[in-house]
């Protein structure tokens, strides 16, 4: 069988947690290089995966930064063609729907490289978040598209896209079965934060529809502050600032567990214990339903259709009653189907990589 060259490019903290389950498969038929945009850099939302997910050392550290999303974009894109033009691989690979999935996605499709997408197919229909601009784009540039679920396979059907579409299942679902039972152990975040399993709300919140709507936030925050058992919030830089701005970092912080960003392990290990999960971020509703936690989803529309479906998963939007309801709402416990495959995405995501030898998926 054929090795072949494939660039791996993230950038952002859920890329690291998808990269760990697929680069290691990918290692055992075909030679990586990974790429790292730094569109995070600070420790908490890159280092500490690398380090606890063995990670390999980035081949490359493009030191991108923050910045406005086109210039952010426009100066990875910059970078990474610098990149690309040298190493001359086969296959780029993407995952998700961040700035840096979309930036490496036009590269390569200007370059030549085969583009292949890791979590293809999902859809919000909210054009207004940036990552769906990213994902729809980023699915229209790539010859092999790795769908994590029927529904997505069906979503890009619907917008033309049916050749080099595999459904692989969701790489996430990967991850957290490897390290599950390593948290389990290791881990001493309940006792570091003084919470019992069972009786605290995890919360997480970043999204820009959320940080960067004053109403919205204020609103999540009450919401939050409303429930009757201890909150844990670790929270992204983005939402500490934005919490500072709008003048709630003091009542924030004085009722609920505000902290920092955690390391995997610690993060799993408080999805797995917790009474509920609250979240905006697309990785931890699936985290949720992996481990039986069920999650109220602050937000009007998820693209993670099928937890809410089996009645995992709520959507609330930004209301500070409704978040307290269905926080507080008995759970009926439901069916668990796998929607999003059997834990073995990676090794299905490395078996459409190995078709782009027969060239089957090979662009025109
Ligand atoms: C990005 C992704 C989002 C993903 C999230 C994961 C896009 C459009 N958004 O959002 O889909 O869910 O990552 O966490 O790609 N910042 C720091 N330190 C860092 C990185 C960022 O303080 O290491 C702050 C900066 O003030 C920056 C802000 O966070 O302006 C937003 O960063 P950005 O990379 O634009 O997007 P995220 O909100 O992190
Ligand atoms: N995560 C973590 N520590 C945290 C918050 C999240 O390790 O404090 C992990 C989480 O387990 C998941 C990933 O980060 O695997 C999700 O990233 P995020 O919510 O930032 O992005 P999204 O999934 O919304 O794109």
């Amino acid at each position: 069988m054929m090795s072949l060259d494939v660039l791996t490019v993230v950038g952002a903290r859920p890329q690291f947690v998808k990269a760990y389950p697929v680069s290691r498969a990918l290692r055992e038929r075909h030679e990586e290089t990974l790429v790292h945009t730094g569109q995070h850099y600070d420790e908490l939302l890159s280092d500490v995966f690398f380090e606890e997910l063995a990670l390999p050392t980035p081949d490359y550290h493009l030191e991108v930064g923050s910045a406005p999303h086109a210039q952010q974009q426009a100066t990875m894109m910059r970078r990474l063609d610098h990149v690309v033009a040298a190493e001359e691989p086969d296959a780029v690979l993407v995952y998700g729907d961040t700035n840096s999935t979309l930036a490496a996605a036009l590269v390569a499709a200007k370059r030549g490289p085969a583009v292949v997408h890791v979590e293809a197919g999902l859809r919000s229909d909210n054009w207004e978040m940036p990552e769906e601009v990213n994902r729809v784009l980023t699915d229209h540039c790539a010859d092999v598209c790795c769908a994590p679920s029927e529904r997505a396979v069906e979503n890009l059907r619907a917008e033309g896209i049916t050749e080099g579409v595999s459904l692989t299942g969701d790489v996430m679902y990967d991850a957290v079965l490897a390290v599950r039972e390593r948290a389990r152990e290791q881990s001493k975040v309940l006792a570091d934060l003084g919470v019992a399993p069972g009786e605290f709300v995890l919360a997480t919140v970043h999204r820009a529809a959320n940080t960067d709507d004053p109403d919205r936030l204020v609103e999540v925050v009450d919401g939050l502050l409303g429930v009757s058992l201890p909150v844990v919030l670790p929270a992204h830089p983005r939402t500490v600032a934005a919490l500072h701005e709008h003048g709630l970092y003091e009542r924030a912080s004085a009722c609920l567990h505000l902290c920092d960003p955690l390391g995997y392990l610690d993060f799993v290990r408080l999805v797995e214990t917790a009474a509920r999960v609250a979240t905006d971020s697309g990785g931890v509703q699936k985290e949720a339903f992996y481990l039986e936690t069920p999650c109220v989803t602050l937000r009007d529309e998820t693209e993670w259709t099928e937890t809410v479906n089996c009645g995992w998963n709520t959507l609330v939007g930004a209301d500070a009653g409704e978040i307290v309801r269905a926080l507080e709402a008995p759970f009926e416990a439901s069916d668990h189907p796998p929607v999003y495959g059997d834990g073995d995405a990676a090794t299905r995501v490395v078996d459409a990589v190995s078709e782009l030898e027969s060239g089957v998926h090979a662009r025109p």
